[in-house]
């Protein structure tokens, strides 16, 4: 065989937070989350199936993929293959228009790009939601990052259960989410395996007794477009994870102190009357989530924060979706 498809994905950034797994090789998560796509930031994937090939090959941002990133990839593709049938080997180019690996949730933009390239490059004709549970099985949070708009993932209890679905589309509420990029390094400790260490914490128990509660209230928020209900829920959501986060053995402590002043500066920004709040992923970068009207109040505000590096906008946008060979997108690999 010989068969090409590319793909676009845009990250997400969670409003409830996914963290803690029930089941860590099926990424079955131990409680359901909620998120908005973010459209301008993007990553963008060729898959090529040959039998030509003798091994796969994984090309990212320009360079081959090494040890435990292609790995993961080539774990993706083979089950790809299993649901399809194949046994060609592949190809993969891909490349982001952000900084990966700094809680700016490359893997989730990454793994749906790859799975929703991989399934048509393998001939697959499947339903959002059969992609979404594929792309869970690469990263959790990818499962999120097939739709667009507002989206939850309901935890479920199993491979057919556990998948992501639209809340509400993107126009519904044009919040943007203003990043304030504190750090481009790549993280020690990944999400995997900070998903492995929330058990050690003791503060996992009692942040999943709340998880539901926090769950309807940021549907409720969304359904009504109240911005200081999500602002509420939202920070202490994220509050939340870090809080397990900081407690695990060992612990992580993706906050860094510019972080810290980031979340005060913006608390005192919202006293003050600006529909503004934070939420922080694996990583230190502080997302202030805002409506777009205040976004470019709130970029200038940042850039004025000693410790920001840059400031990247991105509002609620598109799921992942097939690009033909000629979308100027396809520019990025
Ligand atoms: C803090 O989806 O990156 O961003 O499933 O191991 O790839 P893996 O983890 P990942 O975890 C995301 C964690 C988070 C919160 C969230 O996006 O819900």
């Amino acid at each position: 065989m010989d068969s090409t498809a590319v793909a676009a994905a845009h990250p997400n950034i969670a409003l409830i937070k996914y963290w803690g797994n029930r089941d860590d090789a099926l990424r079955i998560p131990q409680n359901g989350s909620i998120s908005m796509t973010l459209a301008g930031l993007r990553t963008v994937t060729r898959v090529r199936f040959g039998d030509d090939l003798p091994s796969d090959s994984v090309v990212l941002h320009g360079a081959p993929a090494t040890g435990e990133a292609r790995a993961r990839v080539t774990r993706h593709l083979d089950l790809i293959r299993q649901v399809a049938g194949l046994t060609a080997r592949a190809e993969v180019v891909s490349a982001s228009d952000f900084p990966t690996a700094a809680g700016l949730a490359s893997s989730a933009s990454g793994f749906a790009a790859l799975t929703v390239a991989a399934a048509h490059a393998a001939g697959l004709n499947l339903s959002a939601t059969d992609l979404s549970r594929l792309a869970r099985r690469g990263s959790g949070s990818a499962c999120r990052s097939i739709f667009g708009g507002f989206v939850e993932w309901a935890a479920g209890r199993d491979d057919q259960t556990s998948y992501a679905a639209p809340l509400a589309p993107a126009d519904h509420w044009p919040l943007v989410d203003v990043v304030a990029v504190v750090s481009t390094d790549e993280k020690d400790v990944g999400s995997s395996e900070g998903h492995r260490l929330a058990a050690t914490s003791p503060l996992q128990a009692p942040r999943l007794a709340g998880a539901e509660a926090r769950l309807a209230a940021c549907r409720t928020a969304i359904r009504d477009r109240d911005f200081p209900a999500l602002a509420a829920i939202v920070e202490q959501d994220s509050d939340l994870m870090h809080a397990v986060m900081e407690s695990s053995n060992p612990p992580l402590r993706y906050r860094l102190p510019v972080s810290l002043g980031l979340i005060s500066a913006v608390r005192g920004w919202r006293a003050g009357g600006q529909a503004v709040c934070t939420t922080l992923d694996a990583g230190p970068n502080v997302h202030c989530l805002c409506p777009a009207a205040q976004a470019p109040a709130i970029e200038r505000q940042l850039m004025d924060v000693a410790g920001v590096i840059r400031v990247i906008s991105a509002p609620v946008g598109a799921g992942a979706r097939r690009l033909a060979e000629t979308d100027p997108l396809t520019g990025l690999l």
